[in-house]
């Protein structure tokens, strides 16, 4: 009988070297999924050492955040999941779309000129192109790649169903609710749109998505609760945790009501220490900070340093990288 070795080296053997490698990959993230359910039922925390990689935004340093693009060079990096931020367009369809608004990362002042609105932000007026002001259609016309550089011109904003269409087989998807509050004044009811895509594409479950797991995310402590309680879903959920947030989550009591919800916690990786970690773990609770970047490593000399650092000095299960080709297998020795 062949093994692994002997196969990639069998020129005749591309479609069962492919084949390999899928098995191999699937069954990794079928660990992982086992992994983050370990932590949500509050079994051995300990038994759960594979370190995760959350690809933020896709491969956002090298190609413009949450494109198509973006996220197959996060999936030729290696990432275990994809992160997708979710916004809902004026006809209700889920787009991948970090801000609320379209004018940071595409040229909608170009295309749609006077369909702004006006506001004051930190006191000054200021305009913004909404996306739930914009039809899928239109938002569909964008270029969302030139912002960042030029030869990513064309780029489009993608659906929700065309990131899973994408992902689906070959990493985890890692969606975070975007202002669900915002969006519920409109009318619509993000968590339910969720629930539902995952549920159309057999991802609704944990058993569903053995090949595909699914984390959902949010800083709406309230969306995730929701989920669990409301609409019932088994998926992990995870409470992100930022400066505004940190003085109800992170004083005495936070944790264990976060823990009535969520299966794990994303803070600022400023706001973290070994500390946190140790208390978030002795509750079941997984923990992913973020954002590891090249462009702000801190106190570290290195991305990979610091990365390292929260992953095998501090012991946080997982991280959230704009760098996945960066992301330390292993601890990095000084
Ligand atoms: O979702 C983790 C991290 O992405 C939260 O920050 O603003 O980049 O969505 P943001
Ligand atoms: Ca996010």
């Amino acid at each position: 009988m062949k093994r692994l070795t002997d196969i990639a080296y069998d020129h005749t053997s591309q479609s069962l070297l492919a084949s390999v490698r899928l098995k191999y990959r699937n069954h990794r993230l079928r660990n992982l999924a086992a992994s983050h359910a370990q932590r949500g039922a509050k079994s051995n925390v300990a038994a759960a050492s594979r370190k995760t990689l959350v690809a933020h935004r896709g491969a956002s340093s090298y190609r413009p955040e949450h494109t198509l693009e973006s996220y197959q060079l996060a999936l030729e990096q290696g990432a275990d999941f994809v992160e997708q931020d979710l916004q809902i367009t004026r006809d209700g369809q889920l787009i991948c779309l970090h801000d609320l608004s379209l004018e940071r990362t595409t040229n909608v002042e170009d295309v749609f000129p006077t369909r702004f609105r006006e506001q004051l932000v930190v006191g000054r007026p200021a305009r913004r192109w909404y996306v739930s002001d914009f039809t899928l259609r239109e938002i569909k016309q964008l270029d969302a790649g030139s912002w960042f550089d030029p030869k990513f011109k064309g780029a489009r904003v993608p659906t929700f169903q065309e990131a899973i269409d994408l992902v689906r087989g070959k990493a985890g998807l890692y969606p975070e609710t975007k202002a669900p509050e915002v969006y519920g004044q409109l009318g619509f009811d993000m968590e339910r749109l969720l629930l539902d895509a995952l549920k159309k594409n057999n991802l609704g479950t944990r058993s569903a998505g053995r090949h595909t797991p699914v984390i959902i995310q949010s800083f709406s402590a309230e969306g995730l609760r929701k989920l669990s309680s409301t609409l019932n879903t088994k998926l992990p959920l995870v409470l992100l945790i930022n400066e505004e947030t940190r003085t109800r989550w992170l004083r005495a009591g936070g944790l264990e009501e976060a823990k009535q919800f969520a299966s794990g916690i994303g803070p600022a990786k400023a706001l973290l220490d070994g500390n946190l970690v140790k208390q978030a773990h002795a509750l079941g609770l997984s923990v992913t900070p973020y954002t590891f970047r090249l462009t702000d490593t801190g106190r570290f000399k290195t991305l990979r340093e610091e990365m390292s650092y929260y992953l095998y000095d501090l012991g946080v299960d997982a991280l959230f990288t704009d760098n996945p080709d960066l992301f330390p297998r292993a601890k990095i020795k000084e």
